[in-house]
């Protein structure tokens, strides 16, 4: 596998989780797994070990040293880090906070092209090259090209968002080093063209053997205009090789009743325990002591997150007699208006701006409702760790949202609530109606919470599926 994060070396967001979860789900089904990732300069490098080959990669008219780390982690899976000082020896992953590297696309260029130098030089090549997000998405094209060796290995991409697709201006296509003929081959329409300038993303749909995305809903909303962001005509062209997976959620390390990080831990059985959570949980962001319920938010701050919609309807959240706990990181414009919001109302508003994840636990658990007004979400982690918990999801129904959540007047079904629509309005509307239930109806609550802590999203499903497909592909 190739990606640009995996926990708990490299991590902004649910792709880390997913790079640590599913290689060992895979493990234990018996595949021998290696996952690449960038040596950025913050990953501690004990325990890993240098192979002493550092063949020189052609990037653009140079060549430049790929070193090779690799650490086999206790369920199995190795860990390979591509370093090259130069350009991933920094302190981001993919930039300043909030913003890009200027020389991404050759760094990006250089992890598939390293990865693939590597493929190529192994007695025994590795039968798939499983790569994420449009990080890695030039290796399906480079394996295509003859650049893993003879025969050459099969390719699987999975779209964990679509709406990163790693564009950039055509020059940089220089920094793959193609001849003439092969230039031809791959940059025009039907290939790594796009509207004159380069797709990463696009390259990898277009070239790889087979294409998965991270749940069944997603699957099928990027086929639409409204959710393919300009890739929507490709990809149903590309449909009979797409498909929706559903990604897992790793219970253990989010399962309130083994959480290391809960000084008070719960189940199903003691949930009145839960209350403790929500105690820490308030002393930690400095809100007073109180009863009232708390709307918990663990997010990056980003427009596809619908943070907008919540800040825009704070007030009037408040009025419903939850207070808010924010834990996120992201956009400038996001976290202004949160602190402003934190300034007007002290007492209701706990924020923690940053990325922690032992304060993300603590948010999830100490939380009554979690919510995730997502613009689009194509599966979405948090609201299942949020089930586990009994912490209730709000969310809208888009997504792998649609696909773990239920909402539903039969109480003996329902594990969370959906927005009607994506607007101020008809968020206030749904945490109105659940804060509704948890005060006239606490044992419909009560069974709300059981349900959601009785779902199982477990990884081994998700690794069945990825076997399958790697099954049918070679
Ligand atoms: P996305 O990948 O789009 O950000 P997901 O729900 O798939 O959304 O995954 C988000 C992951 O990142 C979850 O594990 C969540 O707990 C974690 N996370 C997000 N923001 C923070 C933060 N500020 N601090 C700690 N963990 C965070
Ligand atoms: C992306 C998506 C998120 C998904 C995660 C892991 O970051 O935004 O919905 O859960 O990848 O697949």
């Amino acid at each position: 596998m190739v990606s640009a994060e995996a926990r708990p070396l490299a991590q902004t967001g649910g792709l880390a989780d997913v790079l640590s979860a599913l290689p060992d789900a895979l493990a234990r089904r018996g595949h021998a797994v290696r996952r690449f990732l960038p040596a950025y300069g913050f990953i501690d490098r004990s325990g890993f070990e240098r192979e002493t080959e550092e063949p020189a990669v052609p990037l653009g008219p140079a060549h430049v040293p790929a070193g090779f780390l690799s650490r086999r982690e206790p369920g199995g899976v190795v860990t390979t880090l591509v370093e090259n000082a130069e350009l991933f020896g920094r302190a981001s992953i993919y930039g300043p906070p909030g913003g890009e590297y200027p020389d991404n696309a050759r760094r990006f260029t250089f992890l598939a092209r390293a990865v693939c130098e590597w493929a190529k030089r192994q007695a025994r090549r590795p039968d798939i090259l499983h790569v994420h997000d449009w990080h890695a998405a030039l290796v399906p094209l480079l394996v295509r090209l003859g650049r893993a060796g003879e025969p050459s290995p099969r390719t699987v991409l999975t779209i964990h968002n679509l709406g990163y697709q790693g564009e950039f201006p055509a020059r940089e296509l220089d920094w793959l080093f193609l001849s003439e003929a092969e230039r031809r081959q791959v940059f025009h329409v039907d290939g790594i063209e796009f509207y004159g300038g380069i797709n990463f993303l696009k390259a990898g749909i277009v070239y790889s053997d087979a294409l998965t995305t991270v749940s069944p809903t997603y699957a099928r909303e990027i086929l639409t205009p409204e959710f393919g962001c300009r890739l929507d005509g490709l990809l149903r062209w590309q449909t009979g090789k797409l498909r929706g997976i559903l990604n897992g959620a790793d219970y253990t390390r989010w399962d309130p009743s083994s959480d290391a990080t809960l000084l008070h831990p719960y189940g199903p059985e003691t949930l009145a325990r839960k209350a403790d959570s929500a105690r820490a949980l308030r002393e930690r962001l400095h809100l007073p002591a109180s009863d009232r319920p708390i709307m918990g938010v663990v997010s990056r701050l980003a427009h596809q997150k619908g943070i907008d919609v919540l800040t825009n309807s704070v007030e009037r959240l408040l009025e419903e007699g939850a207070d808010l706990a924010v834990l996120g990181s992201g956009e400038q414009a996001i976290v202004d208006h949160l602190e402003w919001l934190r300034h007007r109302h002290p007492d209701r508003i706990g924020i923690t701006i940053g990325y922690d994840e032992s304060l993300s636990h603590l948010v999830i658990a100490g939380s009554d409702l979690l919510l995730i007004p997502s613009r689009y979400e194509p599966c979405g982690l948090t609201q299942m760790y949020a089930m586990r918990y009994g912490t209730l999801p709000v969310v809208t129904r888009t997504g792998g949202l649609a696909d773990t959540v239920r909402d539903s007047p039969d109480p003996s079904h329902a594990t969370g609530f959906f927005l009607d629509d994506l607007s101020p309005g008809s968020l206030v509307a749904t945490v109105r109606r659940a804060l509704a239930l948890r005060w006239v109806d606490p044992s419909a609550w009560r069974r709300r919470q059981r349900n959601a802590m009785a779902e199982d999203f477990s990884w081994d499903l998700a690794a069945s599926r990825y076997s399958e497909l790697y099954a049918q592909l070679l």
